[in-house]
């Protein structure tokens, strides 16, 4: 099945299961089934699926109940970022205010949870759906009180980036083991395999935002930057410089009016200590581990998809 078909079917999947009972949650189901996702999280439970054997339908209900929690813990994180624009579309607190926002997204997370209640292995299903939201919400908290401390410590950026992003893909992976019948052991290495993506996922998105291709990406660069978030360039730059530097690094991120004047120096630091690259390769050297686990199951049509899906995380090295 190619992208596009799969992703109708989890389309229609996300409009079974998620209910319009007030005519607000009938907007917020429009919002979520058209809202542009690229629905990577069920499509990589999809390929995980099918790779380890699964001959039930049931891939179906569990990618779309990964995509309701993301879709939900969006709506919840745009009311914290204050956000006005995803996918370049207004967003649910812009159009509908913080208050309904937060409750759609109760909403949306209480169909997920009833839906898959109904469904085989619901309850190790269950489990590793709900730690999803125990991280989600503990990661969020975590970056709230870091994001904009330059010195914060590479373990705390690894925790939040593992419970913001890596958590959510390891479940869609780990859950297509249980549905599967894969062992324990199999179901861990899945599930490590998903949070290695994870946080490949999340630095490739801190890589974009200073290096990246504005008109190939959509993205507007150094918005981090702009906003005084510490993501993973800048942490790998602070372990290149001297005490001096950091001691001026450390001033100027803390006054924002600085920060924006002493631009050319900071990027100046960037291209003395290859930075870039540093982090290209870093990245490559992620997803070739991916790559290497999907090496150990027998060729097929779905293995060659997934590989296909890693090549393209790749960023350019130059
Ligand atoms: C996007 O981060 C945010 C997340 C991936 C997770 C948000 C989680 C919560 C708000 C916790 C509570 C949620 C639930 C459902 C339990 P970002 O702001 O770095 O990225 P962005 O540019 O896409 O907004
Ligand atoms: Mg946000």
């Amino acid at each position: 099945m190619n992208r596009n078909s799969l992703s109708r079917q989890f389309n229609d999947k996300l409009d079974e299961i998620i209910g319009e009972d007030l005519p607000l949650l009938k907007k917020v189901k429009k919002f979520v089934v058209s809202s542009g996702g690229k629905r990577i999280r069920p499509i990589t439970h999809y390929y995980f699926s099918m790779m380890l054997g699964y001959k039930g339908r049931e891939w179906a209900d569990v990618g779309a109940i990964g995509e309701i929690i993301h879709a939900a813990s969006l709506l919840h994180d745009d009311v914290i970022d204050d956000a006005g624009i995803r996918r370049g579309k207004p967003t649910m607190n812009a159009l509908f205010g913080n208050k309904s926002s937060i409750l759609s997204g109760d909403f949306l997370l209480a169909c997920g949870l009833e839906h898959l209640m109904k469904l085989p292995m619901s309850g190790p299903l269950l489990m590793i759906f709900t730690r999803v939201l125990r991280e989600l919400s503990t990661g969020e908290l975590l970056q709230m009180q870091w994001e904009s401390d330059v010195k914060i410590p590479d373990p705390m950026y690894e925790r939040i980036i593992h419970c913001k992003t890596g958590s959510l893909f390891g479940a869609m992976t780990e859950s297509a083991a249980v549905l599967s019948g894969s062992g324990a052991d199999e179901a861990a290495r899945c599930r490590q395999f998903g949070e290695i993506m994870g946080r490949v996922f999340q630095i490739r998105d801190d890589f974009i935002d200073y290096f990246g291709d504005e008109s190939a990406n959509g993205k507007e660069l150094f918005q981090d930057y702009r906003r005084g978030i510490v993501t993973r360039p800048v942490i790998l730059l602070r372990k290149e410089i001297s005490f001096r530097e950091k001691k001026a690094l450390e001033d100027m991120w803390n006054t924002p009016a600085r920060r924006l004047s002493g631009q050319d120096m900071f990027f100046g630091l960037f291209e003395k200590k290859n930075i870039r690259k540093k982090l290209a390769v870093e990245l490559e050297t992620e997803i070739h581990k991916l790559m290497h686990f999907v090496r150990g199951y027998s060729k097929s049509q779905y293995t060659d998809d997934l590989m296909e899906a890693l090549r393209a995380l790749m960023v350019p090295v130059q």
